[in-house]
């Protein structure tokens, strides 16, 4: 295995996070003592059991609901598919309902089901990546089966009404499915205020393992089971556990809840500090996406005449981790879906990186990639073609380039 340099920064927790040190500590025991099968009837297993009611229970606090309408999946992208195909058997209706700007655990299973006879409806966005409420109602039909909208965009951070698209889909009795992945641990997560029916979650987006998932059912939500195995999950999910990782989330839940309040409070502090260093000290620079209404963690930045993948390189040369909203697909560098949905033209769109932050970002990481970025920056558009452009700090560039 390569070492792992020491003096990494890491600013792509939207990708991933570190595991806490307190969630591997819960996770250990049931990696070497505790390795019997939770459903044995032997104490050795059923205590593993009840490990796994306990991490159930955690998530349930954390989520604002009752641990049995808590479904342990394989990951964010599980429950997302999981979802929309349950509402699809259950209802009979054959209609989808979702955004231009989901992740692709959603869009790329929509586009699927679309091409195999399914009509999907894809809500556009404004340039603030902001969904029109009134869209949303008109878009919905007598065939509607669901309607998906994340919680918290992954590449932006922007954050759509939830409560206001769960109170419209109930109004017209149509199941209310989020996409909640990017925004537990970082925006207040409450189902027992929003009506969300379905809501699909991944551990290792707030410091528990990757492998691990949650799908919220609702009470009285009918469910069509996605796995068929055996009847672990209450027959919602087929499989034996993965125990140790349960454990972790159930762990990594109770760590979100404490000081959730500081902990927002201090992130959006080292991220508006980046962000405000960053515009002041490189011309030609803007943040994509709503800035009121988004994560504290993240931040999407355009940089003019730059592209994102030069710019990704030389800052890992420095040992700094950020990503662009780009996808690879089959060797060609599309331009982020989410960005040109909100109107940012492909150059616009391949000239961005999102730096997203966690509890553990310090101000020292901050001040050495706001110090390190213009150098990277200026030697990049000095080999560009279009170094003649003269950008300012004060002329905001049009992204249209
Ligand atoms: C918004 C969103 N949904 C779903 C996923 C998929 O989660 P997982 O990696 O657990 O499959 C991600 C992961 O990046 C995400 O950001």
């Amino acid at each position: 295995m390569e070492t792992r340099p020491r003096d990494i920064i890491y600013l792509d927790n939207n990708a991933t996070t570190r595991v806490a040190p307190e969630v591997f500590e819960a996770m250990v025991p049931f990696l070497t003592e505790f390795y019997g099968n939770p459903s044995s009837v032997y104490t050795f297993g059923a205590q593993v059991g009840r490990a796994i009611d306990a991490a159930r229970e955690r998530v349930a606090a954390l989520l604002g609901c009752d641990p049995a309408e808590i479904v342990f999946t394989g990951c964010g992208t599980e429950s997302d598919n999981a979802a929309i195909n349950s509402a699809i058997r259950t209802s009979g209706r054959q209609h989808i309902v979702t955004t231009r700007v989901e992740h692709s655990a959603i869009t790329r299973h929509c586009a699927a089901l679309e091409r195999s006879g399914h009509p999907v409806t894809w809500l556009d966005v404004d340039p603030g990546g902001l969904l029109d409420m009134s869209a949303v109602e008109r878009a919905i039909g007598p065939t509607t089966a669901i309607v998906s909208a994340m919680w918290a965009n992954n590449e932006t951070g922007v954050l759509f009404p939830i409560d206001e698209i769960a109170d419209i889909c109930r109004s017209k009795g149509v199941l209310f499915h989020t996409d909640a992945v990017q925004a537990l641990g970082k925006a207040p997560v409450d189902l027992a205020r929003a009506n969300v029916d379905l809501a699909s979650f991944s551990g290792h987006k707030f410091h528990a393992p990757k492998g691990v998932g949650i799908l919220f059912v609702r009470k009285g939500t009918r469910f069509a089971s996605h796995i068929l195995g055996g009847g672990q999950e209450k027959g919602r999910r087929g499989g034996t556990e993965n125990t140790a990782s349960i454990v972790g989330l159930g762990r990594a839940a109770e760590l979100a809840m404490e000081g959730l309040a500081d902990r927002r409070a201090r992130v959006c502090r080292l991220r508006d500090k980046l962000e405000d260093a960053i515009l002041a000290s490189i011309p030609g620079t803007r943040v994509n996406g709503d800035r009121q209404r988004r994560l504290p963690n993240t931040s999407n930045i355009s940089f003019a005449h730059i592209e994102a993948e030069s710019l990704l390189l030389e800052l890992d040369r420095h040992g700094i981790c950020a990503s662009s909203g780009s996808a690879c697909t089959t060797g060609s560098l599309e331009p982020s879906h989410v960005l040109t949905a909100m109107g940012l033209d492909s150059p616009a769109a391949r000239a961005s990186i999102r730096f997203s932050l966690s509890g553990y970002t310090t101000d020292a990481e901050i001040d050495r990639t706001a110090e390190t970025l213009p150098a990277l920056v200026a030697k990049l558009r000095a080999a560009s073609p279009r170094r003649s452009l003269k950008l300012s700090p004060n002329r905001p560039p049009s992204l249209q380039f």
